[in-house]
């Protein structure tokens, strides 16, 4: 059938707006945020700096950096009454499933004059608290209530474990690594919602429904899993093996623009093996890595971000049913930064489809329908 229009399913391909964010390429294997590469922000930079960069658009001199740093520490509590709420929630319930539905709430409590960005920089404060709080209460243990002396990611490892541990430095830079990557699927629902003129809140509650989706944020979980079910290196061709005999995506690899290493693989892979020490599930990683390289490289298939980054978690103690809502935790500085430069020019998303159903058909009433089937 000739099409009047061709369908570019899941818009591959497809440029839905001009952005100053970042610049992910795909053949290159580079990240870069506003003009900086992802690995001298890493190397250099920390969660609130590169907060700023992505917000504003520019490196934070001395006062600027203290201003979101401050903004960011005052605005880390939840309400009381949001508490008890959490507090009786089925203890079974996925942490993306309550970080959805608590951001959703919070939107209540947001005082309507706030600014897009006000509203983003409460959200990314209290994001945290949210997913802590949860792994408090889903394990009966008492609240750990956020700290302002301390730096987003510290506060946040704190606020899970009582303390600090060593190697935290890493923890924040894995947060500057997914903190922004251009026009992904979360990404493009935020941006989505935020063309209708809807709250932060929403457009938030939308980012994190799409990311929970096993082929976007899902994926680092999915990946403990497998090197769970694998158990040892010898054990792993037989596996990938029966995966790809039944035609199963192996979790943590491919990458709709990647189609070479995913630069942030490569920064947690490099990591993870200058540790000095040994980390779990790190050998068998790099066996499966190599393996999927040798089947898949025709097909440009290479590990992406999630394939490294649960390791690093759970050298954290980071339970993996965790691992996504740390993913949203980071990537809604991005989320909230594509949402007010794409409003800056903004235009309703309304793309269209190619009708194929019947056409001309007479109406009948109900009695006259034949049974179908
Ligand atoms: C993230 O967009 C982003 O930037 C996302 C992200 C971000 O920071 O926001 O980078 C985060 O989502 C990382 C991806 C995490 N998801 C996974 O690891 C799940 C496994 N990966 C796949 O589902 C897949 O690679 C996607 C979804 C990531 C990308 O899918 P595409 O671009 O639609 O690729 P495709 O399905 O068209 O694949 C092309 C070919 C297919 O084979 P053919 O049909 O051509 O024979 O490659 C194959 C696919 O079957 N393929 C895989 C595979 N990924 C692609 N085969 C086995 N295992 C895989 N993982």
């Amino acid at each position: 059938m000739k099409l009047d229009y061709d369908v570019k399913y899941g818009l591959e391909g497809v440029a839905v707006a001009i952005s100053s964010i970042s610049c992910v390429d795909g053949v290159k294997g580079e990240l870069v945020y506003r003009g900086f590469k992802i690995e001298d922000l890493v190397e250099n930079s920390n969660f609130e700096e590169t907060a700023y960069l992505i917000w504003f658009g520019n490196l934070p001199n001395e006062n600027e950096l203290d201003f979101i740093t401050s903004m960011l520490s005052k605005k880390r509590e939840l309400p009381e009454n949001i508490i008890y709420m959490m507090e009786n929630f089925p203890k079974n319930a996925h942490p993306m499933e309550v970080l959805r539905s608590i951001v959703s709430i919070l939107g209540m409590y947001s005082n309507n004059d706030n600014s897009t960005l006000e509203d983003a920089i409460n959200l990314t404060a209290k994001i945290p608290t949210i997913i802590a709080y949860w792994y408090r209460i889903k394990n009966n243990l008492d609240l750990i209530h956020p700290r302002d002396d301390l730096k987003h990611s510290e506060n946040f490892l704190y606020m899970l474990f009582g303390e600090i541990p060593e190697k935290s430095e890493l923890f924040d830079k894995s947060l500057i690594l997914h903190m922004e990557q251009g026009m992904n699927a979360s990404t493009f629902a935020a941006t989505v919602t935020a063309s209708t003129l809807s709250d932060v809140y929403s457009i938030i509650t939308t980012a994190i429904g799409t990311l929970k989706g096993p082929l976007h944020g899902g994926a680092n979980e999915r990946v403990l899993n497998m090197l769970d079910e694998i158990k040892t290196k010898e054990k792993v061709e037989n596996y990938l093996n029966s995966l790809i005999s039944r035609n199963k995506k192996i979790m943590g690899f491919g990458h709709r623009i990647y189609k070479t290493y995913d630069p942030r693989a490569l920064i947690l892979k490099k990591w993870l093996s200058n540790m000095n020490e040994k980390v779990k599930y790190f050998d068998i990683a790099v066996k499966v890595e190599e393996e999927v390289l040798k089947r898949f490289e025709s097909k440009k298939i290479y590990p992406n971000v999630d394939f490294y980054s649960g390791i690093l978690y759970n050298y954290f103690k980071i339970p993996k049913e965790f691992f996504t809502t740390i993913f949203a935790m980071a990537r809604i500085v991005g989320w909230t930064a594509h949402a007010m430069e794409y409003c800056k020019n903004n235009r309703i998303f309304r793309p269209r489809t190619i009708y194929n159903g019947p056409k001309n058909l007479d109406y009948k009433k109900v009695k006259e329908v034949e049974r179908n089937g």
